[in-house]
C-alpha cells in the first residue's frame, strides 16, 4: 500500500533537524508540499534543498514558536501562499532536564510555552480552515514519558501528558467534521534532543552522555534505539484517507518499552 497526498499541504513543526525533517521528507516522497517550521533558517533551507533533491516539494517558513503571535503568523502565511492546510504536525519541543527540588519556575514556562502553549495555538489556528473544508489531519508528537513518566524530566513527561488530553478533547470536539486528531510517542528516537538530554542527565551524575545511550539501549526490549524514519512512516499513514477511523489514539512507537 502507498500513501499518496498529492494536492496535500502538510505543515511540520520543527523540521529543521530529526524526527520533524523526517516527517516533512516521507509526506513529500508520498506527493504533498511540505512546509518546514523551526526558528533556524539555515536547517531549514538544507532540509527543503534535500526535499527537492529527491523530487520533493517543499517550503521554509521560518518561525519561533515559543512567541504566541507565530501560530496565527505561520497560518496566515501557508494560507496565503497555498490557499489550504491538510494536515499539521505539531512536532518541535524542548527539554528541562532537572531534578524537582532544583527546578526553577522559568525552566517550566519556557518549556510549556513550546511544548503545550504552541501546540494549543497552531492547532486553533489551522484548525478553522480545516473546519471549513470538513477535512484535516493533526498529528502530535507526544513521548511515551508522557504516559510512564521520566525521572528529573517531569516538566516534559508532564507536557507530553498534556499533548494526549488535549489529543482526545480535540478529537471529539471536531469527530464529525472530517478532521482527526492523533498522537504519537516515541521512545528515545536516535535525534540531536535525546543525546542532548542523555548529556544533561549524564552532567547530574557525573557520567558521559555515551554511558547513558548505552543504558536505555539495554533497557529497550528490542535493544536499541527507535529510528526517526519510523515515527515518520506512522504519521505519513495517519495523514491517509485509510486512517480516517483512527482519531483520539495515543499511539507508541517504542519497541516494546511500554505494553
Ligand atoms: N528524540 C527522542 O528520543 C524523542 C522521544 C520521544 C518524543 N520525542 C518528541 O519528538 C519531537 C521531535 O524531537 P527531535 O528529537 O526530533 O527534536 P530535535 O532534534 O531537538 O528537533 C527539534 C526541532 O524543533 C525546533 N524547535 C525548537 N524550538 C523551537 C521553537 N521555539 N520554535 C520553532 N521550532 C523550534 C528545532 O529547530 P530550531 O532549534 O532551529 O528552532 C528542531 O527543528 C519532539 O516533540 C519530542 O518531544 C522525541
Amino acid at each position: 500500500m502507498k500513501v499518496d497526498l498529492s494536492g496535500q499541504v502538510v505543515v511540520v513543526t520543527g523540521a529543521g533537524r530529526g524526527i520533524g525533517k523526517e516527517i516533512a521528507s516521507v509526506a513529500a516522497g508520498a506527493g504533498a508540499t511540505s512546509v518546514l517550521v523551526a526558528r533556524t533558517a539555515a536547517q531549514l533551507d538544507a532540509a527543503v534543498a534535500q526535499i527537492e533533491q529527491e523530487g520533493g516539494k517543499a517550503w521554509a517558513l521560518p518561525a519561533d514558536l515559543a512567541e504566541p503571535e507565530a501560530a496565527a503568523r505561520v497560518v496566515a502565511a501557508v494560507i496565503e501562499r497555498h490557499g489550504q492546510i491538510d494536515v499539521l504536525v505539531n512536532n518541535a519541543a524542548t527539554n528541562y532536564v532537572a531534578n524537582l527540588v532544583m527546578a526553577k519556575d522559568e525552566g517550566w514556562r519556557r518549556l510549556y510555552e513550546l511544548n503545550v502553549f504552541a501546540v494549543m495555538r497552531l492547532t486553533q489556528a489551522a484548525i478553522k480552515p480545516m473546519i471549513r473544508r470538513k477535512r484535516g489531519r493533526i498529528v502530535n508528537i507526544g513521548s511515551v514519558s508522557g504516559e510512564l513518566g521520566a525521572a528529573y524530566n517531569s516538566a516534559y513527561a508532564s507536557s507530553k501528558a498534556a499533548i494526549d488530553g488535549f489529543t482526545r478533547s480535540v478529537a471529539k470536539e471536531v469527530a464529525k467534521l472530517g478532521i482527526t486528531v492523533n498522537s504519537i510517542r516515541p521512545w528515545h528516537v536516535d535525534t540531536e534532543l535525546v543525546h542532548e538530554a542523555m548529556a544533561a542527565r549524564a552532567k547530574l551524575f557525573g557520567k558521559t552522555a555515551e554511558d547513558y545511550i548505552a543504558m536505555i539501549i539495554a533497557e529497550s526490549p528490542q535493544q536499541r534505539l527507535i529510528t526517526a524514519r519510523e515515527i515518520a512512516a506512522l504519521a505519513v499513514f495517519l495523514m491517509s484517507e485509510d486512517a480516517r477511523g483512527i482519531t483520539g489514539q495515543a499511539l507508541n512507537v517504542c519497541g516494546g518499552y511500554a505494553m
